[in-house]
């Protein structure tokens, strides 16, 4: 039986997939995923997001040493003592797509291309022109089998992964996706009740 993919089931289902296998992903495949990002909406119509789809082993393995510096260190206590099962599987899962990252078919970088040159805390100014987009990206991935999890560990040294990627000064890199087909089995997330996060009219 093919499997039911509303709307709704990709948005229950679409957990961070940080084990890929190493099987490349059609062109097209990435393609769509891009053209779906790019249908978001942005600050004024803006449409200022730009996406580098990395595929050059080279490149890649540039962009996994960046991850591997920011992720080790912001782990490593937790990896110390994990203190729940739940937060050791998913310490299982970062410190997997840390050692493979470079073996992953493509990292998808997400940026946004500013009027002027940015840095420091000014590269965040219109993220959420950029983040719609990603979360489009997610849920397309999610509904054609891809896996993939938003990281932005990886992206803390914007004059490296400028220098990588040979970006223009105006650019911002906000979110590095990595894609490819599961190890894993799909399944559902898990979050706080609606009643513990939502109130009407006033929150007291
Ligand atoms: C803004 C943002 C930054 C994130 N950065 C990272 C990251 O650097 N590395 C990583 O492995 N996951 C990262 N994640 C993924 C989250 O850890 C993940 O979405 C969260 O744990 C929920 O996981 P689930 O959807 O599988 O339940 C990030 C997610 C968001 C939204």
């Amino acid at each position: 039986m093919s499997e039911d993919l509303s709307l709704a089931t990709v948005i229950y289902n679409c957990r961070a997939m940080r084990k890929i296998k190493p099987e490349e992903v059609p062109e097209e495949k990435l393609i769509q995923l891009i053209d779906a990002a790019n249908q978001a909406p942005s600050g004024s119509n803006s449409q200022r997001a730009r996406w580098i789809v990395v595929r050059d082993p080279l490149v890649k393995m540039k962009l996994a040493d960046q991850n591997r510096k920011y992720a080790e260190p912001y782990i490593s206590a937790d990896v110390k003592n994990p203190g729940s099962p739940k937060l050791k599987r998913l310490l299982d899962a970062v410190i997997w797509q840390m050692e493979h990252m470079h073996e992953i078919p493509a990292l998808i970088v997400a940026c946004f291309d500013y009027p002027e040159k940015v840095q420091g805390i000014d590269i965040y100014r219109q993220a959420g022109s950029v983040w719609p987009g990603i979360q489009n990206l997610l849920l397309t991935a999610r509904s054609i089998g891809l896996g993939a999890a938003p990281t932005t560990l990886s992206l803390r040294d914007q004059d490296a992964i400028r220098n990588i990627l040979r970006l223009p000064e105006t650019f911002a890199a906000l979110c590095l996706i990595p894609v490819g087909y599961p190890q894993g089995k799909f399944g559902p997330v898990t979050r706080k009740p609606v009643s513990e996060i939502m109130r009407f009219d006033s929150w007291s």
